[in-house]
């Protein structure tokens, strides 16, 4: 099977496809078939070394000190059903599903074998493989986050950076939490995050949201420039700042503002709990997530892929299909 691997850290072109064996599901997995699969912020990050401020180190230990331990990117897919292994009872060979591999990784391949019992879920049958590869980076977050921030219905929620996968997922659910929600984004993507529900927009390029008249209950900083100096002035008591993107030195502050302020401050990694996936195919089913997708990349053009995600300007996710993938 072809998969895209890449050995050393830097920009797109470190990207190869090579020739692997297929795979073969042990007794509780299932082999999948990968129809479409994502190019995320998290990939970029990965292949490029670009951490955020004072995670150098760090970032090494985890991703590999002088190159990647994990060779093959892509931390979510859709497709079908190939083979199951013989203790596998809640699939069976032809199902369409969709899957979230997280730091796990390995999506970017023509084959991906996955416990039968991890983050993976019937594709629901209203979406596109595309939209269901694309349900899990941004979606498993924003779950994560308003689950660890108690958002609650009626609460005033600002997502900064609301065009972008982490943050339009961060827009529809807010929304379906019962929240209202005001979209922070270019003025190119008014529209846009109008349009998946925002009850407000407001254009970076022309107006502060630190200078709202009314103050949130909770603020989503998808973008890395919403700091707690920044933004806790511009929530009320009881505010939750959710650092999606955070410095080291934000996250090491986090607890001290939290027991100073009278507000609390969370960031870190989103924890990837199986549960989040089942939950988005349900939301997407009834028509309360639907993924926003950019734009679509064959198998083989990962690399052009790669280069639009590295500009950093995305709308939603950027898809890889692989065959006819149209479900
Ligand atoms: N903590 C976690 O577990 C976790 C999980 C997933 C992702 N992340 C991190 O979250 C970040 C966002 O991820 P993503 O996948 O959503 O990235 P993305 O799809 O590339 O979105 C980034 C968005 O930021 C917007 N943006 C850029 N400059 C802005 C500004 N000054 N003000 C407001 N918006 C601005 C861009 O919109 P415009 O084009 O309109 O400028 C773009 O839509 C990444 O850095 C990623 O590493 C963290």
């Amino acid at each position: 099977m072809k998969v895209i691997t890449y050995q050393r850290y830097g920009s797109p072109d470190v990207l190869e496809i090579t020739e692997q064996p297929r795979p073969t599901p042990g007794d509780d997995e299932l082999l999948i078939r990968v129809r479409a699969t994502t190019v995320s912020s998290a990939d970029w990050r990965m292949r490029s070394l670009e951490i955020p401020r004072g995670f150098g180190l760090l970032g090494r230990l985890a991703i590999g000190i002088r190159g990647p331990r994990k060779s093959v990117l892509g931390s979510e897919l859709a497709g079908d059903v190939e083979a199951v292994g013989r203790a596998v009872t809640s699939f069976k060979v032809g199902d369409q599903v969709f899957a979230f591999t997280g730091a796990g990784l390995g999506c970017h391949a023509e084959y991906k074998c996955l416990p039968a019992n991890g983050a993976v879920a019937l594709m629901p049958s209203n979406l596109s493989f595309e939209q269901a590869a694309a349900l899990s980076f941004g979606g498993a977050t924003m779950l994560d986050y308003f689950r660890r921030g108690k958002l609650r219905s009626g609460e005033r929620v600002l997502v900064n950076g609301a065009s972008g996968t982490v943050g339009s997922a961060a827009v529809q659910l807010a929304r379906h939490f019962g929240a209202h929600v005001t979209g922070v984004c270019s003025a190119a993507n008014l529209e846009l995050v109008r349009s998946i529900g925002a009850d407000e927009v407001i254009d970076y390029t022309q107006s502060d949201f630190t200078q709202s008249k009314m103050p949130f209950d909770v603020i989503v900083d998808t973008v890395g420039n919403a700091p707690f100096a920044r933004s806790g002035p511009a929530l009320c008591r009881g505010g939750r700042l959710l650092l999606i993107l955070a410095s080291l030195p934000e996250l090491l502050k986090a607890p001290w503002h939290t027991l100073t302020s009278g507000k609390t401050v969370i960031a870190g990694p989103a924890a990837e709990r199986p549960e989040y996936v089942r939950q988005l195919g349900e939301l997407a089913a009834a028509g309360r997530f639907t993924p926003v997708i950019d734009r679509c990349y064959p198998f083989e053009n990962m690399v052009d892929a790669h280069r639009y995600v590295d500009r950093g300007h995305k709308r939603g996710s950027v898809v890889i299909t692989l065959g006819s993938s149209g479900a």
